[in-house]
């Protein structure tokens, strides 16, 4: 095993869906084999947002189930929630003293949650990328498996963690992301129009806990056409989109047979939906099954978060320590 750690944060927001499946989830259940691993339930940085606290405790439950059903095995990663790691505030409140407002307004998504959030600008915000960096460095984490969309946070923790050494001295690796190579895996929405999606598109998206049902009715709805007019004709991006779904969940030959009518023209779309959709309803609801079962297993959930919570604060408390020692917060030794 690699001894290289890596570290990511799952938001606790939102519905997962094929698109954090085969994005991040597939990912994560990969390096557990191969590294030493910190995943981890961000839900400090859902509170940016507000949620209504009723809902944080059930949804930061779902979001550990579902990774759990998913395949991620809290006996070999270190899977916890990241409010029961003291040390991560720690370090970001000392991060923060090297984080310059100037670039931190300049952050993407802090320009995108201020237009969309313009009652409600608050520091937490401002500060999203430090306590991102203080999550990873709290571990030396030199990997981190996230999306294109997280780059620009990790550029920060970088600049961060340079800052740090240069001022206190040489702790912190710089973390990197990490893909094993299936970045460009796009999971299409059913409607064509762009990626699946937490939040938008609902209709067009197939989440983790869609049941049966509603699976088969969401894929029934995916938009196509008359089909095509003459042998070997290029597929129209919504069609093409059904097909990349089918190389996710459905086996070659049907893959192959489907192609085959398509490219002499007497493809029946609603045979091939057909298709498509029981090939989700038996990726999905295995998943789904197990998520339920462990969600009416509160205190099974519970010791998990025990167990990571402590592992976690192992690794984080001797790192906090050095970080201390080299600011000079050393008034007892
Ligand atoms: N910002 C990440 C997201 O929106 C979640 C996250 C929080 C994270 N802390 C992290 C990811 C640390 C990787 C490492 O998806």
């Amino acid at each position: 095993m690699n001894k290289d750690i890596v570290v990511s944060g799952i938001r606790s927001t939102g519905n997962l869906h094929l698109g954090n499946y085969f994005g991040a989830m597939r990912n994560y259940v990969k390096m557990q084999d191969e590294f030493p691993c910190f995943f981890f339930v961000a839900d400090y940085h859902s509170l940016t947002t507000h949620p209504d606290p009723l809902q944080l405790k059930p949804n930061v439950y779902k979001v550990l189930a579902e990774n759990i059903a998913c395949g991620l095995d809290p006996n070999k990663v270190t899977l916890y929630v990241q409010s029961d790691v003291p040390e991560i505030p720690e370090l970001y409140l000392m991060l923060n003293m090297m984080a310059y407002k100037g670039e931190l307004e300049k952050t993407a998504s802090f320009k995108d949650k201020a237009r969309s959030q313009p009652d409600n600008i608050n520091a937490g915000l401002l500060t999203y990328p430090t306590l991102m960096a203080a999550d990873i460095l709290i571990h030396k984490a030199k990997y981190v498996p996230v999306g294109k969309d997280q780059e620009q946070h990790l550029e920060m923790a970088r600049n961060f963690a340079q800052r740090f050494n240069h001022r206190y001295g040489e702790l912190f690796p710089e973390p990197y992301p990490f893909n094993f190579g299936n970045e460009l895996i796009k999971i299409p929405s059913l409607d064509g129009n762009g990626k699946m999606s937490k939040s938008e598109n609902e209709n067009a998206t197939l989440y983790l806990s869609d049941t049966d049902e509603v699976i088969r009715k969401k894929v029934m709805k995916a938009k196509t056409d008359q089909g095509p007019t003459e042998p070997n004709m290029a597929m129209p991006d919504y069609i093409e989109n059904i097909f990349d779904l089918m190389k996710l969940v459905s086996g070659n030959d049907v893959l192959e047979k489907f192609t085959t009518d398509y490219n002499n023209c007497n493809i029946r779309y609603g045979d091939l939906k057909k298709q498509l959709a029981e090939d989700m309803v038996n990726f999905i609801a295995p998943i789904r099954t197990k998520t339920i079962e462990l969600q009416q297993d509160i205190s099974s959930l519970q010791s998990i978060m025990k167990m990571g919570k402590e592992k976690a604060r192992e690794s984080a408390s001797n790192v906090l320590d050095e970080a201390r020692k080299k600011m000079g917060i050393n008034y007892y030794c």
